[in-house]
């Protein structure tokens, strides 16, 4: 379960479902050492930070679930579900829908991603593949 929440996770940073979230300062307030005027809107790219060369290092375009063996350096460097109050209330329900499902197709097949696809994610109100994801499966036998 562990290694199937590690391969979830490297999922959500090289194609988070929600690709931005947006904030709104209510008051002026530092980021830093930057001065941002009260009324502004900040545009927080999920997927520039999750594809940071500086925090995931020189294969942060490459699929490699072991990087979540170790603890983040920062905790803002992986946000897929926001951060703050404002978090995702159903985080932790999409967390283990997804595990039980991914675990209950490993447990009884093998799969793997048909000729047929086209890699082309492409923003649809959420990520999403543009001409669907082809998988084949096999079922193991015992
Ligand atoms: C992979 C699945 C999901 C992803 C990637 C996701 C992502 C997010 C993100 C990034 C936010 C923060 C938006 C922001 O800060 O502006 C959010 C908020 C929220 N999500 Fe999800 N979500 C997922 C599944 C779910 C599910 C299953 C539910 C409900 C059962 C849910 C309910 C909500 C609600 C109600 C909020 C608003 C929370 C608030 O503003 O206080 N989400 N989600």
């Amino acid at each position: 379960m562990q290694q199937v929440g590690m391969i979830i996770n490297e999922t959500l940073r090289l194609y988070p479902p929600a690709v931005f979230i947006m904030r709104q300062t209510y008051k002026k307030v530092m980021v830093g050492s930057l001065k941002v005027p009260a009324k502004t809107q900040l545009f927080l790219a999920l997927t520039a930070i999750h594809h940071d060369k500086e925090i995931w290092g020189e294969d942060c375009n490459e699929f490699n679930p072991d990087r979540f063996s170790e603890p983040r350096k920062h905790i803002a460097a992986f946000f897929p579900f926001g951060l703050g109050p404002r978090t995702c209330v159903g985080q932790n329900l999409a967390m283990i829908e997804a595990k039980i499902f991914l675990a209950m197709i490993i447990r009884d097949c093998s799969f793997s991603i048909s000729p047929t696809y086209c890699h082309s994610p492409i923003m649809f109100l959420t990520l999403q593949p543009q001409h669907a994801a082809q998988i084949l499966f096999r079922r193991i036998s015992c």
